[in-house]
């Protein structure tokens, strides 16, 4: 998910390859390294840390030549360590490759490379890919570009790579599949650039290409080639940019935030990625096979949490509740840690957190696991605190998140927990066949739902400029969506600074009804589900009393289109995977809200993107 940069002409790569990492490096990473050819010697060089850990390590290093290529890390195969740490060379030693992205059948390729001799140093499934190439290379007796044709070939997943060869001296081969890069193309093509955005080359040359899928890139000073993996020649599109470093940074998106919500049909389908293949009815997650039993005849099942992983912990409650039927109980890690609580040794404990940082969280699992209950971590950040304090865990895969307000770490939190219920409840046998079939082809299909949703936005901002002065705002929802409208004031809190409370829609009535009057805006989350009638009763009573309601509800309700204010239209999908859809507008809503108020959406007042301390 990171970081990949890399240079071939004729000034000293090394500078440009450092220079071109710190550029990448609001991405986020664990670990970076480089790789550099000179006089036909290949030299690798790798940290964990940041870059200026890597440039303190070069200090006293021979760092000469003019062909190399960097690599910062967002692990998703193996902690954070030197070892694990990109560029990943051959057993000869005369092969090197970076990696961004993620090789599924990883595995199984590692397991006949080990049949076959290969000792690997590491975990990463990036580490196979080089010792694969190398494998074909030997059996084949073939060029490099040959045998990275013929491995691309054969693995599944994401990757953007580049490979170099002390053996081909002036060249590079790039590729790539569902992650990002870009060429840089210096005068007369004597010099060449390449990075995973344009945030490194745009200082050097404005002229790019941009890869295309399953397409393989032969530089070579003075010339460059692209091919598909099938070998047919193509023609690169050369482009002019004209953007900032800022815009680059954001992918053209105004904020870290607004990119980051856009990025979540991207973000949960990296999450679902080698776990769920609904035609093969196949659903595992790999970090969870060990410890699965606790999980499986857990008596209960404790949650752990702060803020939005509280709200997806709240979600899980009713995932694991009505599919696992498991009793669950969520907490919030700061109150749970210190109140003194029942924990049994037969308990089975989720802790959730994107940066896998939160001292309150870390805590609770220290307590939790002195009791001897079995901890299980769904955390963003592979290699974090609590990811490593946990027994087991499944990580969400969601990529950096930067924006301070949790926004695809939330949805990517809630598809992990239902992939988790999903698996114990087939266990158990709680769910048919038939139904568990279909609820994975529905998960299958929710990146692209959510890729509709996202085409709102507009008529989102309208609704925002219409209600960007109230002094205060409610959420409304019930069943598995109470928790996405506890979510929705959550947002709309931390970055426009307008007070808002969440929700259960009956409650309205218990008291806070009393708040309702014209002045008042009230969100309702009104989708199709088993409370649907409910809901729009609530929705009456609220319009009685001069409420001013926003409703979000599924394509073609025309029964609440004639009550509320303004309607928010979304894809239908089941019960159990609606919150994956209804906290889309709830986000976007706050977003648009707090720039219209000239809030700094990254950055909110009073936040830090992870709470280290207690
Ligand atoms: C949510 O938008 C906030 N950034 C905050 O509530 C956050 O969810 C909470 O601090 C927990 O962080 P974690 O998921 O990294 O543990
Ligand atoms: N999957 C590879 C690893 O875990 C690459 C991760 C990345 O994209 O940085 O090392």
């Amino acid at each position: 998910m990171c970081g990949i940069v890399a240079y071939l002409g004729e000034q000293e790569a090394c500078p440009i390859v450092l220079k071109g990492l710190k550029r990448l490096e609001y991405r986020g990473y664990d670990s970076a390294g480089v790789a550099l050819i000179h006089q036909n010697n290949l030299s690798v060089f790798k940290k964990k840390g940041k870059v200026t850990d890597l440039e303190k390590h070069l200090a006293d290093k021979a760092i000469t030549g003019s062909i190399g290529m960097g690599h910062t890390r967002w692990a998703t195969h193996g902690e954070p360590n030197d070892i694990n740490a990109h560029p990943h060379f051959s057993s000869d030693s005369r092969l090197a490759l970076i990696h961004n992205g993620i090789i599924e059948n990883y595995a199984t390729i590692r397991q006949e490379l080990m049949h076959k001799g290969h000792q690997f140093l590491g975990q990463t499934d990036s580490e196979v890919l080089v010792h694969f190439i190398e494998q074909i290379q030997k059996e084949n007796q073939c060029s490099l570009f040959e045998a990275v044709r013929i491995a691309l070939n054969e693995v599944v997943g994401a990757y953007a790579i580049v490979v170099m060869s002390a053996d081909d001296p002036n060249q590079l081969l790039a590729a790539r599949k569902s992650s990002p890069l870009v060429i840089g193309i210096g005068k007369d093509q004597k010099e060449f650039w390449l990075a995973s955005d344009a945030t490194p080359i745009i200082e050097y040359t404005n002229e790019v290409v941009y890869l295309d899928d399953h397409q393989i890139a032969i530089l070579q000073k003075g010339s460059m080639e692209i091919k598909d993996i099938s070998n047919v020649p193509t023609t690169p599109y050369i482009q002019y940019l004209d953007l900032t470093l800022d815009a680059i940074e954001k992918g053209g998106f105004d904020s870290f935030m607004l990119k980051e919500i856009f990025e979540q049909p991207e973000s949960v389908h990296n999450c679902l990625r080698g776990r769920l293949i609904a035609e093969k009815g196949h659903l595992q997650l790999g970090g969870i096979n060990k410890y699965i039993d606790r999980l499986l005849y857990a008596k209960r099942i404790i949650i752990l949490g702060c803020g939005t992983s509280w709200h997806a912990g709240l979600v899980a409650e009713y995932i694991f509740e009505e599919l696992a039927r498991i009793p669950v109980e969520v907490e919030y890690a700061s109150e749970f840690r210190y109140r003194n609580p029942i924990i049994y040794p037969d308990d089975a404990v989720i802790a959730i957190s994107q940066s896998g940082e939160t001292a309150d969280t870390l805590a609770a699992i220290e307590l939790a696991k002195s009791k001897g209950a079995t901890i299980f971590g769904v955390c963003n950040v592979v290699g974090s605190s609590i990811a490593r304090a946990t027994h087991e865990g499944a990580y969400t895969h969601a990529g950096p998140e930067i924006g301070v307000a949790s926004t695809k770490a939330f949805t990517a939190q809630v598809t992990v927990l239902l992939m988790m219920a999903l698996m114990i409840a087939k266990k158990r046998q709680n769910v048919a066949e038939a139904q568990f079939s279909e609820l994975l082809y529905e998960l299958e299909s929710i990146p692209e739902k959510i890729a509709k949703t996202l085409k709102i936005n507009e008529e989102i901002e309208k609704i925002a400029h219409i209600y960007q002065h109230s002094s205060n705002m409610i959420y409304l929802g019930r069943g598995y969506n109470f928790p996405v409208a506890l979510e929705g004031a959550l947002k709309l809190k931390e970055i426009s600074y307008i007070h808002a409370e969440g929700y259960p829609a009956a409650e309205m009535k218990h008291g806070p009804i009393a708040l309702i009057d014209e002045e008042m805006p009230v969100v309702f989350i009104a989708i199709k589900d088993n409370s649907y009638e409910k809901v729009v009763s609530n929705i009456q009573e609220v319009k009685a009393r001069k409420g001013r309601v926003i409703a979000i509800v599924n394509e073609g309700d025309n029964l609440i289109s004639s009550m509320a204010d303004h309607v928010i239209e979304i894809p239908a999908t089941y019960d159990v995977l609606t919150p994956l859809l209804t906290v889309i507008p709830l986000q976007l809503l706050a977003y648009h809200i707090a720039v219209l108020r000239g809030c700094n959406v990254d950055q909110p007042r009073n936040l830090a993107k992870s709470v280290t301390v207690e």
